[in-house]
């Protein structure tokens, strides 16, 4: 069954890159560097997580996969911009991506920044512009990336994390933190999924709460893994989490283990709400999640050499 799931899900995983490789911005002619630097961002080998669960939603729900996948890859594409942003000296100041040397590592932060706001705006293109989505699912589509996108999401929360970050906070504080910079994303992800396949209010509310629940305990496992793990295991710097307050340092491993597992008893409830107890999306928090808490963050196949050899994901 799992290995069936995970074939399945690689398979999903493929489409969605061909789609992206198809997909992602141009520069104009004669602009080679910036052209590299989007298509890096974009190609270079992550996860795909929040396409993949756009389009898992819409097709349990119904939906045409063709259009999940490309509106799950205009939320990718904001996903890759955040990360460059997240990875600027001015921010995080990490060197390494995806197993890679991070874009301002290659390209410099000007074309850092610039390709960013390429790829934020190459997001909201396609999104408009998706031939099978009906105008009033297109707009609605729009809407709910442009708020996970702003001051009730990402820049949000990033913001809360850069200045927050740096005094003691209280644990609702860092948990509100973490859901606008890490939730808002994984909701929209899914409830565009949901808005592809015309579901209704209570659905898309139930997905957006399961989604809400995946957040905190994704960042809670990724807090984990910055004291733990290895740049060479997970494929981007490691100890980036020093000093700042995080739930990790406030309560300690042991207690974030169980945070983990009751925002993962949460999602899979509602998941069940939505779609029953044995829809795929169960195994695929269980891919990431077990895979991950066992030391191994190759919950979907992203093998550590694919995401050292510098072509896999050039153009
Ligand atoms: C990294 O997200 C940023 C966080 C929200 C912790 P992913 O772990 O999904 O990154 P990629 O896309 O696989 O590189
Ligand atoms: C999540 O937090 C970043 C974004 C939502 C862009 P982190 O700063 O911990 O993510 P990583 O560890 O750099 O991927
Ligand atoms: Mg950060
Ligand atoms: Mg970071
Ligand atoms: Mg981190």
């Amino acid at each position: 069954m799992t290995t069936n799931l995970k074939s399945g899900l690689s398979a999903y995983r493929d489409r969605i890159d061909s789609r992206l490789a198809v997909l992602v911005p141009q520069a104009l002619p004669g602009q080679s560097e910036l052209d590299a630097a989007i298509a890096e961002s974009i190609l270079a080998p992550g996860k795909r997580l929040r396409p993949l669960m756009a389009a898992l939603t819409a097709e349990d729900l119904g939906g045409d996969v063709e259009t999940a996948i490309d509106a799950g890859c205009a939320v990718e594409m904001v996903h890759a911009a955040s990360l460059v942003l997240d990875d600027l000296p001015c921010m995080d100041n990490a060197a390494m991506r995806r197993g890679r040397p991070a874009i301002h590592m290659t390209f410099g932060e000007d074309v850092a920044v610039l390709s960013s706001i390429a790829v934020l705006a190459g997001a909201f293109q396609l999104l408009a512009t998706i031939p099978g989505l009906a105008a009033r699912e297109r707009s609605e589509a729009i809407a709910i990336l442009t708020r996970a996108v702003g001051t009730a999401g990402l820049v949000g929360g990033q913001f809360e994390d850069l200045r927050g970050g740096r005094a003691t906070r209280a644990l609702s504080e860092i948990a509100t933190t973490n859901g606008l910079k890490t939730g808002s994303l994984f909701s929209a992800a899914v409830e565009i999924g949901a808005v592809v396949a015309g579901a209704n209010g209570r659905v898309r509310a139930l997905l957006r709460d399961f989604a809400a629940d995946l957040g905190h305990a994704f960042q809670l496992l990724d807090d984990l893994l910055d004291g733990t793990s290895s740049a060479v295991l997970i494929g981007k710097d490691v100890g980036k989490d020093q000093g700042k307050s995080t739930i990790v340092s406030l309560i300690g491993r042991p207690s974030v283990m169980h945070r983990i597992e009751r925002h993962l008893a949460d999602a899979h409830q509602r998941l069940s709400e939505v779609f029953g107890p044995t829809n795929r999306m169960h195994m695929l928090l269980d891919l990431i999640f077990d895979k991950a808490l066992a030391g191994s963050l190759e919950p979907l196949g992203v093998a550590a050499a694919e995401r050292r050899d510098p072509g896999a994901g050039a153009r």
